[in-house]
């Protein structure tokens, strides 16, 4: 595996291949990976010739307070594993490098970006979109994967990658759970053992919503409370939101008749957690 730290030198590298027809894959994270990073990087190596990683703390997604300045990092342990899953570039440009003195460029995404995780955390999108805007025009992939944890990231990525023509396939990967639930997160460190034990409310109130709906309840105001209550039972936890959207759209259903994406995004002690389960109805 190479590492790669110059825009220029990975265009020179990555475009000898590309030139020869080999498929480029590409898998965009911002370190300290886990098993849900792993699971994307090998699912880009089973459907490419040459798999590309990016490492890349992006100080545009990061709003006034939020956690940019202690985002965990351990580059030495990250590239042993991406070496071990057969990755053949490591892109792991400096802040300078990516957003040079001067830079006057932003991209915003309207609609999908405005609810859930945009309406907590204004700019969010915007740098997300900037960012991987970019990443896509050094790298050039065929094929990108995200996970689908950031769901509404993953809806941004795929409207303006399709608004913008990028020549770039989207493909959502499944969220990958430790066994008792918890969604893999590189936040999830910021937990202690107590904070760790609360976490678990997101994903186990799901099934209060199945047994819901099994009940026969379409009220979207009646399963939120108990969705909401539960998760304010467990100490250290703090709610930002609790939504139940249209998986299109992102828009809130106004019943749960049809398929809806139950969002949450929960404060845990310092860590701000993020899940979301698809239910399909009947
Ligand atoms: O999901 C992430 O890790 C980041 O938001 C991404 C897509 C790498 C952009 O910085």
């Amino acid at each position: 595996m190479k590492i790669i730290t110059k825009i220029s030198e990975s265009r020179d590298e990555i475009n000898v291949f590309r030139c020869v027809g080999k498929r480029i894959g590409f898998v965009p994270t911002m370190g300290y990976l886990h098993e849900g990073h792993l699971s994307l990087v090998k699912k880009c190596r089973e459907e490419n010739d040459i798999v590309v990683v990016s490492i890349f703390v992006n100080p545009t997604q990061f709003g006034a307070g939020e956690d940019f300045e202690r985002y965990p990092k351990d580059l030495k342990k990250d590239a042993a594993l991406l070496q071990g899953a057969g990755v053949d570039f490591l892109f792991t440009p400096s802040v300078e490098e990516m957003y040079p003195e001067g830079f006057s460029t932003a991209i915003s995404v309207s609609g999908i970006s405005d609810g859930l995780c945009g309406s907590s955390r204004p700019g969010h999108f915007d740098g997300v979109a900037l960012v991987v805007t970019k990443l896509l025009n050094i790298i050039m992939p065929h094929k990108a994967y995200f996970g689908m944890k950031d769901y509404q990231q993953l809806q941004v990525i795929k409207r303006f990658v399709a608004d913008l023509n990028m020549n770039t396939k989207i493909i959502g990967m499944p969220i990958i759970r430790e066994t008792d639930g918890l969604a893999l997160s590189s936040r999830n460190i910021y937990l202690n053992a107590d904070e760790r034990k609360s976490a678990l409310c997101l994903s186990r109130s799901f099934a209060f919503v199945y047994e819901a709906l099994e009940g026969g309840e379409t009220e979207v105001s009646e399963v939120k409370t108990i969705v909401e209550n539960f998760i304010k039972d467990h100490p250290h936890t703090r709610i930002d939101y609790v939504q139940f959207v249209d998986p299109e759209t992102l828009k809130p259903v106004k019943d749960l008749t049809k398929d809806f994406l139950l969002a949450l995004a929960v404060y845990v002690g310092k860590a701000r957690l993020i899940d979301n389960n698809i239910f399909k109805v009947m």
